[in-house]
């Protein structure tokens, strides 16, 4: 498959798309041990060669993981309080990042990848991507606000709903899905009707689950469930 040689360049760790532009521009990048002129050229990464002031690039090789989020951890990648982040507790050598986010005292599934194509699927609100939470409300929910959290409330300037909201046999926990990605969407949704979400944990994404994975920690995805997410949501 070809792709843009900045998008390449930028894959390898070299810069950012733009920055890799500087560099063509300045005749740092060669194709094929030619020098390349244009920005818009497009490579195969498997049989094309490309050097950056002659030194052989390899782009990265790609990682998926999905990890079992602790409470008190944040899932930007620096943090201007200094709080831990989720990566701390994740060893690789591998420059990767969380897909979306969780709040410091969420818990659950969080995957993290060094590829912004497959964060970008999960991420676009086009793709409709379900999330499944576990939520302990601090009352138990009426039937009447359970109806207005399915057929859609006002939350930020925007209207909001969830796709699905079920019982548990705790009275104050009901899980919930919904494609909705915007931060603290779930905390939001139950504040507007007079509800404090005590806990929250994210069972599900995309139809990927924590299964057996203790809390705190990780592991690869599967193929299948790699494979399983562009069968679904690319179109
Ligand atoms: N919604 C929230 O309110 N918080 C999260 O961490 C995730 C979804």
């Amino acid at each position: 498959m070809q792709i843009r040689l900045n998008k390449y360049l930028s894959e390898c760790g070299v810069a950012s798309r733009r920055k890799v532009e500087e560099l063509i521009l300045q005749g740092r990048v060669s194709l094929n041990d030619e020098i390349v002129s244009q920005l818009a050229v497009k490579v195969d990464p498997l049989s094309d060669i490309i050097r950056l002031d002659g030194e052989i690039l390899r782009q990265d090789e790609k990682v998926y993981y999905l990890l079992n989020k602790p409470r008190g951890f944040v899932t930007t990648t620096n943090d201007e309080k200094n709080r831990k982040t989720v990566l701390d507790l994740i060893r690789t050598k591998v420059k990767i990042f969380p897909v979306g986010r969780l709040d410091y005292d969420t818990t659950g599934v969080l995957i993290l990848t060094n590829d912004g194509d497959f964060s970008n699927l999960l991420l676009h609100p086009d793709n409709k991507v379900p999330r499944i939470y576990k939520v302990t409300l601090s009352k138990p929910l009426s039937l009447k606000d359970k109806e207005r959290l399915l057929k859609g409330i006002i939350v930020e300037d925007k209207k909001g709903r969830f796709e699905t909201v079920y019982p548990t046999k705790r009275a104050n926990v009901v899980n919930i899905s919904t494609v909705e990605g915007r931060n603290h969407f779930v905390k939001n949704m139950f504040k507007a009707l007079g509800y404090n979400v005590m806990e929250l944990m994210r069972m599900s994404y995309g139809g990927i689950k924590l299964e057996d994975l203790p809390i705190g920690a990780y592991r690869h995805l599967t193929k299948e469930e790699i494979n399983s997410i562009y069968k679904k949501y690319a179109h």
